[in-house]
């Protein structure tokens, strides 16, 4: 099957929110090095998104293998008064992703689209790619508002973006009341196809600021309760470029699983 225009390599990335501790962080980093090592870089780009404490170690932990670093969240401005925040410039020089938009995030922290775009903006000012989540709320999906929603979330982002920097930026599709209540805690799933379209309309809408041609570039992932046994599916639709894993992506041997789940699914 030919997937796309452009060949995208696929992306798997871990988002382990609260849930690891420092030492955690660093033996799962190590763990899931290992058990990827002939499928990173080459076959799959895999980034672990670990919390802000421990970037610095788990790079350590990265350190000549092909794995990326990603962190959870970035403030919308450079600098000031804003404590317990941490600014794109903060991270300069640590990170290569940064996760922005989060449906928890938005929730718990009152985050607005306004401010989902302004981070996009400074992260990518400071040469990161921004992983921008979308998606419905159960309330939403139910008042049929879904696809007004998700078109609105990329739009807000897209409209200040030059096809240099839109090109620079993935979107994960997360249906807010499919994430996980925590590892093992996995919730429902969109049917895949469904799911895809949403997709499919996060690229057309950012077709729609640069041109089909250029949008091919632009990378779009699922989340939401992937697990190695749900996730073939997903990416086996066409245009979509890869998984965000949060609670499954804390237990190496799992999301090891799901890396392999994702290349498989690409290859065939
Ligand atoms: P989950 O989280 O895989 O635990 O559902 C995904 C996410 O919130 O990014």
């Amino acid at each position: 099957m030919v997937r796309s225009v452009f060949h995208r390599r696929p992306v798997v990335i871990a988002n382990w929110k609260m849930y690891l501790g420092a030492a955690e962080s660093v033996r799962a980093a190590h763990a899931i090095r290992r058990l990827t090592a002939r499928l990173a870089g080459r076959d799959a780009e895999i980034v672990l998104c670990p919390c802000f404490p421990v970037l610095a170690e788990v790079r350590g932990a990265l350190v000549g293998s092909r794995l990326q670093l990603g962190a959870q969240e970035l403030h919308h401005e450079p600098s000031g008064p804003y404590t317990g925040d941490v600014s794109a410039n903060q991270l300069r020089g640590l990170i290569r992703y940064v996760v922005v938009g989060h449906s928890e995030r938005r929730r718990f922290h009152g985050e607005t689209d306004e401010m989902v775009a302004r981070k996009v903006q400074q992260a990518l000012r400071a040469g990161f790619s921004p992983i921008i989540c979308v998606g419905e709320t159960t309330e939403e999906r139910e008042e049929e508002k879904t696809i007004a929603k998700v078109r609105r979330q990329v739009e807000i982002v897209v409209r200040e973006l030059s096809r240099l920097s839109l090109s620079r930026c993935l979107f994960a599709y997360e249906p807010v009341w499919a994430i996980s209540a925590g590892p093992g805690m996995e919730g429902p799933q969109p049917d895949p196809a469904e799911a895809a379209h949403l997709m499919r309309l996060v690229r057309k809408v950012a077709a729609d600021r640069i041109g089909s041609s250029a949008a091919e570039r632009v990378r779009v992932l699922y989340g939401g309760s992937v697990t190695a046994k749900t996730v073939r599916p997903f990416v086996s639709e066409p245009g979509v470029d890869g998984v965000l894993v949060g609670g499954a992506s804390t237990k190496p041997a799992e999301f090891a699983a799901i890396v392999r789940e994702v290349v498989a699914a690409c290859r065939s």
